[in-house]
């Protein structure tokens, strides 16, 4: 595939050579999301050892329905962060909305399942709309006076450090406005060996989910990392409850993006992701912390991870 400058995102080089010039060594994880990138993430979902994506659409199928007798009919479903609306239908189907709007910053992706979502609900008015979820969001006019049920699945939450959650949390308080509810998806503390197996699969998917963002740079910002010198690597932080990412060095490299040429040294690593999990409680706080109060809560048998349904009731002052 021939990618012109044009095509490229401008952001993602100013990430990418911010990473390798400030000697930061991050890059955001929404990178990691190209076409390629998009591919090898669904094959994850799919993998043994990745338990989120079946865990929580099993939850989602038992439990709809216990969620819509909450919620009642009638409200406008927004989600943020859509994608390809695969977990969506569960709830649709329970919830009996007015209307879904479907929120996702690829525009590309966004029309395409919207499409495939009216199929199967050839009476619901769905308004997509293109936008980062991550600032304060204008809805559709036609929702306005609509009830609101927010739904944030994926344990979406959880790639981001606990200030930047509890904005996003305010944020879609702000959004969807007080009385409105929001169904949350959050990934379970574990045994450190089930999650860094998650991250790490034996079949070596995930290695190259992570190494395609080095492939990705090569490709569209005129790169030449030598991507077989670098491993992919997934550890469990205990202190802050995350699995982190990260693209390590196997030897001394050199290399140029962009006419720029850099160095690393072997062991230095690229930190490409973060992957928080929650107590129950840590959730509970977390919701509450960004203005929603939880309401009722559904987990799978092993305690892998946790739906919460969370209501943003009207401000009292605290004693
Ligand atoms: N957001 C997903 C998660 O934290 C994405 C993910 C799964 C991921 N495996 C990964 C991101 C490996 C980077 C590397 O579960």
């Amino acid at each position: 595939m021939d990618m012109t400058i044009s095509q490229v995102d401008p952001a993602f080089k100013k990430d990418v050579l911010h990473c390798f010039e400030q000697q930061s060594y991050a890059i955001p994880a929404r990178w990691l999301y190209d076409r390629r990138g998009s591919e090898l993430f669904e094959e994850i979902t799919e993998l043994s050892e990745y338990y989120p994506t079946r865990t929580e659409t099993q939850l989602l199928e038992s439990y709809s329905a216990e969620v819509a007798e909450i919620s009642g009919a009638g409200r406008a479903v927004i989600e943020f962060g859509s994608g390809s609306s695969v977990k969506t239908p569960h709830v649709l189907r329970a919830v009996q909305p007015a209307a879904y709007v479907p929120i996702d910053i690829s525009g590309e992706f966004l029309a395409a399942s919207a499409a495939q979502l009216q199929t199967e609900f050839p009476e619901l008015p769905i308004y997509p709309l293109e936008a980062d979820f991550m600032r304060r969001l204008n809805l559709p006019d036609e929702v306005s006076g609509m009830p609101k049920l927010g739904f944030f699945p994926g344990s979406t939450i959880g790639n981001m450090i606990a200030r930047t959650s509890v904005d996003l949390l305010r944020f879609m308080r702000e959004t969807l406005g007080t009385g409105s509810q929001l169904l949350i998806g959050f990934d379970r503390i574990k045994d450190a060996d089930i999650l860094v197996d998650a991250y790490d699969d034996s079949a070596g998917v995930t290695a190259q989910f992570s190494l395609n963002l080095l492939h990705r740079i090569n490709r569209e910002l005129c790169g030449n990392i030598p991507v077989d010198q670098f491993r992919h690597i997934a550890v469990w932080n205990d202190l802050y409850a995350r699995i982190e990412i990260y693209l390590e060095a196997l030897s001394d490299v050199r290399f140029a993006i962009d006419n720029s040429r850099f160095t690393m040294t072997e062991g230095q690593k690229i930190h490409i992701e973060n992957s928080h999990k929650y107590g129950l409680r840590d959730a509970r706080l977390m919701l509450r912390a960004g203005g929603w109060s939880p309401v009722r809560e559904w987990s799978d048998e092993k305690n892998y991870f946790s739906l919460v349904l969370a209501e943003a009731h009207p401000f009292k002052n605290a004693p």
